[in-house]
């Protein structure tokens, strides 16, 4: 038996109605990141950053592979033209001239606003940018973390499997991101799923320019839709390592696969998110125990829960000697708690 759709759409629901706003960031603030950009690229595909092979990409995903299940696939197969780079990580802002972007009392406000909460602070802050490009069209969640379980130390499908489970809604990590986009061209819109997975997506229509939303991304769906004409797409010499750095000298924007140039686009072709985030703490206690460790999940108290709930639904489950490693336990967790693609740089499933 697995949790029921019910269940599923009662937990993928945002803790408040994503809120749509305009001048997110001032006309000198975005000249800013724009510079931070061009100066400091070439920047690598979002799939580069997080993944150096098919199996990590799995894993990530949907849990290891077993033994002797190659991968069908190699990352050039699944490289789309579209690229990241972080500009604050760890609540540490990578430059200076940036800080009053990350450190934004505008920004904190909101999310403080949008959680009811009484403290925030920001965590990272990073930019997609792309032209044309190819990209599938599944909507997917962003990462959720618990106090005791967080990115650095635990493998995302377990958080996944956590998030999917509803068993854990007491240690989240309360989290709120302010998202923004400039972008002039054809298509490129944002889709999401405020009312769960069933209900009806709302898209964030152009104009896109330095327009955004208020969300929580690691419970809501929501999808960057294909970017450009359907006929400006194609990309070819496209590769995983592929990057994408400013032309001075030309004033426009160029791919490069091993240093040579496989595509270019003019300014106003580009598309430009910038994706900020933060951690929100209801009151003092709770950012005590955040603070203090107080109240961390361990691995054994979440697989004691887990096997206990499979349990109850009447799944069939062997006391797995080591489970984060087992890959007979980790499948039939990932089947009973129906895990969903997380990534923006998952493959579109073969229909
Ligand atoms: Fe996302």
């Amino acid at each position: 038996m697995t949790i029921t759709n019910e269940d599923l759409a009662k937990a993928l629901r945002p803790v408040a109605p994503p809120r749509v706003i305009e001048d997110v960031y001032t006309d000198d603030q975005h000249e800013r990141i724009m510079g931070v950009l061009k100066r400091q690229g070439p920047w690598p595909t979002i799939t580069a950053h997080h993944f150096d092979t098919v199996e990590e990409l799995v894993a990530t995903t949907s849990g290891p592979m077993r033994e002797g299940e190659g991968p069908k696939l190699t990352l050039d197969d699944i490289a789309t033209g579209h690229f990241r780079g972080y500009l604050a990580k760890g609540s540490t802002c990578f430059y200076p001239e940036l800080e009053d972007c990350f450190y934004n009392e505008k920004f904190l406000d909101l999310a403080r606003d949008y959680w009811g909460a009484a403290y925030a602070k920001p965590t990272h802050m990073l930019f997609n940018f792309c032209g044309a490009h190819h990209s599938g069209l599944n909507p997917h969640l962003d990462a959720v973390q618990f106090r005791g379980i967080r990115l650095e130390n635990s493998p995302v499908w377990l958080a996944n499997i956590m998030g999917k489970s509803g068993l854990f809604q007491d240690h989240i990590v309360k989290m709120a991101q302010v998202i923004a986009w400039w972008y002039r061209g054809e298509n490129g819109t944002f889709t999401y799923w405020p009312d769960g997975p069933f209900g009806q997506p709302k898209v964030l229509e152009h104009p896109l320019w330095d327009k955004g939303v208020v969300v929580q991304n690691e419970v809501m769906f929501h999808r960057g839709d294909p970017v450009g004409r359907p006929e400006d797409r194609d990309i070819p010499g496209l590769k995983h390592r592929s990057m994408i750095g400013y032309e001075a000298d030309r004033d426009n924007w160029a791919i490069t696969t091993d240093g040579e140039v496989i595509r270019r686009y003019q300014p106003e072709e580009t598309r430009l998110l910038v994706h900020w985030s933060a951690e929100l703490y209801s009151d003092m206690e709770e950012l005590e125990k955040s603070l203090d460790h107080s109240d961390d999940l361990t691995s054994d108290m979440i697989f004691d829960r887990l096997i206990a709930d499979m349990k109850n639904r009447g799944v069939k489950v062997d006391q797995p000697s080591d489970p984060m490693h087992d890959s007979d336990f980790i499948r039939s967790l990932i089947a009973t708690y129906t895990i969903a693609p997380t990534t923006d740089w998952i493959p579109k499933p073969a229909a």
